[in-house]
């Protein structure tokens, strides 16, 4: 059903009010692809869990809410399973579901915010964990020509919250399904991140379940990250910028207590978290819109801020960042101008 005029606060979770001119709710691949049949000539803007974006304008595009949903078995063996998850299903909900079954590969993703159409827009990511370590396909439909595409592990050529679909082909597809690959036992932990490592060493669980790692990113996550249902966030909003190893030791000369994490080939991540406390924004407030206090990553609305407020915020912290550490910090949510 065609909806006109309606707000878009609920639909993004950085609770920004502009208004959609027309918004179509899909809810299965058919009407999704008769919408776009119909609709041939009017432009078009998908929108999913609307967990990984700054709106800072009205949308006079068709908007898509996607919210097709679905988990079924592909195929199992004793060692693994590959389901299907429709692109509408939550993500947070599709983690748990996996760990009631005890499917083992998701848990380190838990908590995190939006639906599993967008996952592979960004490769997800968290403690150690990306969704390309699972990930065996996607399924998208072209607009423009409607047809079906799968999307295998190496075409969607995943890096650091990034892959094809923000690049080559952006805009041009609409994922549907994603498929993944998770174990049944003998489940390959990932607990190295400390502060996971800390949880388990202070609950005192020496042999960790899926459930137990689940748990500790839970705990983890609500400590530092902001809940979106109670203050507007999109997680983190820029990325971690990786420089050279020469930059990065002129960098560390200076500033010996700088945290950085080192590549395969031979860069360096320093975390702009940590860029953005040091400029001295952790914490700040400009109106309603602010920095995160316990995670300088993450800025925030406190209710009714805009997206050019937030954006500007965003421009005055990457300027800041240049201009103390000559380190440009790129957005990680995609800004809608
Ligand atoms: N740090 C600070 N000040 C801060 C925040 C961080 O100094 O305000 C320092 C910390 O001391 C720590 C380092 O930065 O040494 C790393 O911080 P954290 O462990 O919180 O991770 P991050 O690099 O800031 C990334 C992801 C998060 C993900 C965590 C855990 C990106 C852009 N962000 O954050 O992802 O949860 O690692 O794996 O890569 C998201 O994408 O929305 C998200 C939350």
């Amino acid at each position: 059903m065609l909806r006109e005029n309606i707000s878009l606060k609920p639909f993004n979770t950085f609770g920004i009010d502009v208004n959609a001119k027309y918004f179509i709710e899909i809810s299965s691949e058919e009407e999704l692809i008769k919408v776009l049949a119909s609709k041939k000539n009017q432009e078009k803007f998908i929108l999913g869990g609307g967990s990984n974006m700054l709106l800072t304008k009205d949308i006079d595009a068709l908007i898509l809410y996607l919210n097709i949903k679905g988990k079924e078995i592909v195929s199992q063996d004793e060692a693994s399973v590959t389901v299907r998850v429709a692109a509408g299903e939550n993500w947070h909900n599709f983690v748990l579901w996996c760990i009631e079954n005890d499917y083992g590969g998701l848990e380190n993703l838990s908590l995190i915010p939006g639906n599993v159409g967008t996952a592979p827009i960004q490769n997800i990511g968290a403690y150690g964990v990306e969704l390309k370590d699972v990930f065996i396909s996607c399924e998208a439909i072209h607009l423009k020509t409607l047809k079906k595409r799968t999307f295998t592990l190496s075409d969607c050529k995943f890096g650091y919250r990034d892959s094809i679909f923000k690049h080559e082909i952006k805009g041009e597809f609409v994922i549907t399904a994603v498929n993944v690959k998770l174990s049944r036992n003998n489940h390959s932990l990932n607990t190295s991140y400390g502060a996971i490592e800390e949880f388990l060493n202070s609950n005192e669980i020496n042999t960790p379940t899926i459930r137990d790692v689940s748990n500790a990113v839970i705990a983890i996550r609500k400590s530092k990250l902001p809940d979106p249902d109670e203050i507007g966030n999109s997680g983190s909003f820029f990325k971690n910028p990786i420089i050279s190893a020469s930059d990065f030791k002129k960098l560390s000369l200076k500033y010996p207590s700088v945290p950085s994490y080192k590549l395969e080939d031979g860069k360096v991540k320093v975390p702009a978290g940590w860029l953005i406390e040091q400029s001295g924004f952790k914490g700040k407030r400009y109106g309603d819109a602010g920095v995160h206090k316990n995670q300088a990553l993450v800025l925030v609305n406190y209710g009714n801020a805009s997206g050019s407020e937030v954006l500007k915020l965003a421009e005055k912290i990457q300027k800041t960042v240049a201009e103390k550490f000559n380190i440009h910090i790129e957005t990680e949510v995609n800004i809608i101008k």
